[in-house]
């Protein structure tokens, strides 16, 4: 998918921007506070509903406006669609593709795929399983129609399951929730299992470009012991489950593990390193999509010159530039990209107080 026109209206500092994007390198630059992070944040609130810097989502809009509107007009291929979305003070999304209302975020998704990838977002992969674990199952997700009602399935399970630890219900009252909960746990961790193997093959070698004298490893964990069967794994650990209040094994516990050697991987790399990392498990997640279902992502890459000098600033630059799906980046000091590239970029934008004008 690629945004051929976008329209940003009451949208944190940006009060109205209009601006039509080029298919490939979009280059955003402006000062500290200018508005640069909420352009990208604009973007990705269009194609998911809410926004990465806030789990608030009314505070996005703009101070004293009561909405905030986003505009766009999309093209894949041939296909071309319009979609829009609104979003009210009090918590109210209304989201329109081609002038009908969409009800489900989730199509949102799927229609504008978007590969994220900002200085908070990287920090997050290295803390707890859960941002890893959403990195996975946005390529289930994509790859795997079934993956989405599949999990869903787990968690209604899983939070039924859990009440009735909570309220120290005996073994027998759990065992059907436990039947559902193994049904749709394989399902899941089968789709997951496959997405990581399809992932570690388009990883290996944009690492190889990134990162050539460190060998980085990504495996799967799938939240419980892979030799013992869940069902009766469930059954042995009910007592622990009961004094915790909660299911310890499942795939709610699944994670990516990323090393170096014997080593985590965020205690083995630098901090450009780790960027670089990150940089790669994106594209390779996009790329992944392109292969399997000729779906181009949106990449939003902030403040990218950070961390990296100029040779590496180089080398994700051509990655990003080799998927031929549109990228927008951000900098403070645009010859920190434009050093890095043989070539300008599509179309470059000034941000400056919260408007954006296009640099011919
Ligand atoms: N709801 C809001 N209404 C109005 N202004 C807001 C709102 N939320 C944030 N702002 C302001 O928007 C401005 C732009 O912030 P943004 O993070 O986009 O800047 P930036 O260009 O990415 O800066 P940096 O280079 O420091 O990352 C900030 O000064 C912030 O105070
Ligand atoms: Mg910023």
């Amino acid at each position: 998918m690629i945004i051929q026109q976008l329209h940003v209206e009451s949208f944190r500092n940006i009060r109205s921007a209009q601006l039509s994007p080029g298919n490939g390198l979009n280059l955003i630059y402006g000062q500290n506070g200018s508005g640069k992070t909420s352009l990208l944040e604009a973007i990705h609130f269009l194609g998911l509903g809410r926004s990465f810097r806030s789990h608030l989502s009314q505070r996005v809009i703009q101070e004293g406006e009561d909405k905030l509107q986003l505009f766009s007009r999309l093209a894949a291929g041939d296909d071309e669609h319009k979609l829009g979305l609104r979003r009210f003070r009090n918590g109210d999304t209304e989201v329109r593709m081609d002038g009908e209302r969409i009800k489900k975020l989730s199509l949102l998704a799927e229609a504008l795929p978007i590969q994220l990838i900002t200085p908070e977002s990287f920090a997050l992969l290295f803390e707890g399983p859960k941002a890893r674990r959403q990195f996975i199952d946005w390529g289930a997700f994509h790859a795997d129609s079934s993956f989405y009602l599949n999990w869903m399935s787990v968690r209604r399970a899983l939070k039924q399951r859990n009440q009735l630890l909570r309220d120290k219900a005996r073994y027998q009252q759990i065992a059907f929730w436990d039947k559902e909960f193994v049904r749709y746990s394989q399902v899941v961790t089968e789709i997951r299992k496959h997405y990581v193997d399809s992932l570690n093959e388009q990883l290996k070698g944009i690492i190889g470009g990134f990162l050539p004298q460190v060998e980085v490893r990504v495996s799967f964990t799938q939240g419980w012991d892979s030799k013992s069967d869940l069902a009766e794994l469930l059954q042995t650990q009910y007592e622990r489950d009961i004094s915790l209040g909660f299911t310890v094994s499942g795939p709610h516990k699944a994670d990516l593990r990323l090393r170096v050697g014997t080593l985590p991987a965020q205690d083995a790399l630098s901090r450009g390193q780790l960027k670089l990392l990150v940089c790669a498990l994106r594209i390779a997640q996009g790329r992944l999509l392109q292969q399997q279902l000729n779906k181009n992502s949106i990449y939003l890459v902030d403040d990218l010159p950070s961390e990296l000098d100029k040779q590496h600033r180089k080398l994700l630059l051509q990655e990003l530039v080799d998927t031929h799906a549109q990228v927008f980046v951000t900098a403070i000091d645009p010859a920190a990209i434009s050093d890095s590239l043989n070539f300008p970029p599509d179309r470059t934008f000034r941000v400056e107080r919260g408007e954006v004008k296009v640099i011919e």
